[in-house]
């Protein structure tokens, strides 16, 4: 299925502030198979809704091992509420930008209020690695991508790989 596709770099809507969910329906569930079967394919532990093209205020994060029991967060409409001071620094990647880590320094602790695949209010409290990767995937659907959390000099040091990503996945434009 081609909406399975995930986009990369250079693709604008990734740059884009996606929309509040306001209807909980079979599309919301399909959206979420789909987001998942796309996150797992990949060995991913996050995936917001942008990076399949849909602008919806959706994100699926599951950070424990092959060898523990999954335990998985589907989220609608999620919002930080609370973010601890202290930072950690963690060798970050994303689905959108293949091949590509970098050390990215993230509030250590976060609570999330967020809604479930209901419309039921929930809020989860998250450290460690959830928390980076709810503040990741967060900032996804506000069209806010990890490299504009790495340092200016780390940055340059991805400047070739990310020029050739981004030049790869840019729409062409049409000339009259
Ligand atoms: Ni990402």
């Amino acid at each position: 299925m081609a909406k399975l596709n995930i986009l990369k770099y250079g693709n604008p809507v990734l740059k884009k502030k996606a929309e509040p969910v306001t209807e909980f329906n079979e599309d919301l569930k399909q959206l979420f198979n789909d987001m998942l079967e796309a996150m797992y394919a990949k060995n991913g532990v996050g995936l917001a809704a942008t990076q399949l093209g849909v602008l919806k205020r959706v994100i699926v994060v599951d950070t424990t091992r092959a060898d523990e029991n999954p335990q998985v967060f589907l989220l609608v409409n999620p919002e930080i509420i609370q973010a601890s001071k202290e930072k950690c620094e963690y060798e970050e990647g994303c689905l959108s930008f293949p091949e590509i880590t970098e050390t990215i320094s993230r509030s250590r602790k976060v609570t999330v209020k967020a809604q479930d695949i209901f419309g039921k209010p929930i809020e989860i409290e998250g450290e460690g690695l959830l928390a980076i990767a709810l503040q990741h995937e967060i900032d996804h659907i506000n069209g806010i991508l990890f490299i504009d959390r790495m340092s200016p000099v780390r940055k340059l040091l991805h400047a070739k790989e990310l020029n050739l990503l981004k030049k790869a996945n840019t729409p062409k434009k049409k000339h009259k």
